[in-house]
C-alpha cells in the first residue's frame, strides 16, 4: 500500500511538473534584423530583444549580414525552430515571397517592422511616417535657404538617396523631393550634376563608401571649377556620413554645405556637433520596439484592434489603412510612429529619450 502511494504521489509530481511546463512554455518570436553594419539595426536588434524577453517571450534574433538569401534562410530556421510569430525588417521588399507563403501556411503570423515586405502574408507593418521624414528633410532646406523668397536669387542643390530594394527609400527621396520639386522647376534650385532621378541618386544597401564615392565623383565633375553648392540632401545617417567625408575632402568651397540625415547615429551626431552635417530626423526605435511588443500580444492573444491599441502605446503613433500596400490592391494596416528633427540645437531632446547621454567632450554617446 506504501509503495502504491508513493507511486501516485510520483505520478501526481510527474504531472503537475508536465502541467506546469505546458502551461509556461513561453511564446517564441523570430527577429530578423538586415545587418549589423548599419548602427541603427542594432539599436532594433537589442531592443526588440529585450522588450519581448522582458515580456516573457522566448526569442530568436538573427542579422543577415545584408545578404537577401540568407534572411529568407534564416527566416526558414526561425519557422523550423516552431517560432510563434515573425518580426522583421527585411533587406529586399521584394525577395521574401516564397518564405512568406511559408509562413503563412504555417499559421505563423508576419509583423513587417520599418521596411514594408511586398507579400500579403505581411499581417501588420510597424514604421515611422516615411513620407514624413523626407519631408521634414525637405522643408528644413526650404526654410534654411529660405527659398520661398528666394526673388532672383538661385540655389544649388544634390540628392542622395537609399536602396531601392529598401521599399522605405522612394517614401524618403519623394518626401524631400516633393517640397523641393516647385523650386527645381520654377529655377530657383539648381541640380548642377542633373541628378534628380530616384534611380540617378539611390544608394545599393545604403553604404557610406557607396555614397562618398558618388558625391565624391559630382564634385569632380561638376564643382571643381568653383561652382558654389548650398545643399546635399541625404536620405539617412549612412549616406550623409559618406557625403560629408566626401565633402570634406574634396569640396573646393569655403562655404557650410547643409547637408541632410536621417537616424540620428552616434558618429552622424559627432559631425553635427562639428558642422559637418546640419540635421538627422530622429526616429526613436525605442518606442518602435514598444509598438511592436504591444501589437504582438495583441496578435497572439487575437485581438488587434488597430484604433483602439494605439492608444494604449503611450507614444505618438497613428493607426492607417491606406498609405502602404503590399501589394497591388491589397493595403496592410500600418501603425506609423512620428518622426521629428535634431540639429545642434536640440541635441539636448535625445539626451531626454533617456538613449543618449552627453559626454564630458561634448559628443554624444548611446546611454549604457
Ligand atoms: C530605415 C532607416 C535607415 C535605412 C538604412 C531604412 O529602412 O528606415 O532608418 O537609415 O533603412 O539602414
Amino acid at each position: 500500500m506504501k509503495k502504491f502511494v508513493s507511486l501516485l504521489l510520483a505520478l501526481a509530481l510527474v504531472l503537475s511538473v508536465f502541467a506546469v511546463a505546458t502551461a509556461e512554455a513561453p511564446k517564441k518570436i523570430g527577429i530578423s534584423m538586415p545587418t549589423q553594419s548599419l548602427e541603427r539595426w542594432n539599436r532594433d536588434g537589442s531592443y526588440l530583444d529585450e522588450q519581448f524577453k522582458a515580456a516573457g517571450f522566448e526569442t530568436i534574433l538573427t542579422y543577415s549580414d545584408n545578404d537577401a538569401g540568407r534572411q529568407v534562410n534564416d527566416i526558414q530556421n526561425m519557422l523550423a525552430d516552431e517560432v510563434d510569430l515573425l518580426i522583421i525588417a527585411a533587406i529586399d521588399g521584394e525577395a521574401l515571397n516564397t518564405v512568406m507563403d511559408e509562413a503563412a501556411n504555417a499559421g505563423i503570423p508576419v509583423i513587417s517592422y520599418d521596411r514594408l515586405i511586398l507579400n500579403d502574408a505581411v499581417s501588420y507593418y510597424v514604421s515611422f511616417d516615411n513620407y514624413t521624414v523626407g519631408k521634414l528633410q525637405g522643408q528644413y532646406v526650404e526654410t534654411a535657404l529660405d527659398l520661398a523668397n528666394a526673388g532672383d536669387k538661385t540655389y544649388v542643390i544634390e540628392f542622395t538617396a537609399g536602396d531601392p530594394a529598401d521599399n522605405n527609400a522612394g517614401y524618403f527621396f519623394n518626401g524631400a523631393y516633393d517640397v523641393l520639386k516647385g523650386y527645381i522647376d520654377n529655377g530657383t534650385v539648381k541640380v548642377t550634376s542633373g541628378q534628380t532621378a530616384f534611380q540617378e541618386v539611390a544608394t545599393a544597401q545604403w553604404n557610406t563608401d557607396t555614397a562618398l564615392n558618388r558625391a565624391a565623383n559630382i564634385l569632380a565633375s561638376y564643382y571643381a571649377d568653383g561652382t558654389v553648392l548650398d545643399a546635399w540632401v541625404c536620405s539617412n545617417d549612412s549616406t550623409a556620413l559618406g557625403v560629408a567625408q566626401a565633402i570634406e575632402s574634396d569640396y573646393a568651397g569655403s562655404n557650410t554645405i547643409i547637408v541632410t540625415g536621417q537616424d540620428g547615429d552616434i558618429a552622424n551626431l559627432a559631425n553635427i556637433v562639428d558642422g559637418k552635417q546640419t540635421m538627422t530626423v530622429y526616429k526613436n526605435v525605442m518606442n518602435e520596439a514598444v509598438v511592436t511588443l504591444e501589437l504582438a500580444k495583441a496578435m497572439l492573444a487575437g485581438e488587434v484592434n488597430g484604433e483602439e491599441l494605439v492608444k494604449t502605446f503611450g507614444v505618438d503613433c497613428a493607426y492607417d489603412t491606406e498609405s502602404y500596400e503590399t501589394s497591388e490592391g491589397t493595403k496592410c494596416p500600418s501603425f506609423l510612429l512620428v518622426p521629428s528633427v535634431i540639429t545642434k540645437d536640440n541635441l539636448n531632446d535625445l539626451v531626454a529619450t533617456g538613449l543618449y547621454v552627453m559626454g564630458d567632450d561634448g559628443y554624444l554617446k548611446a546611454a549604457e
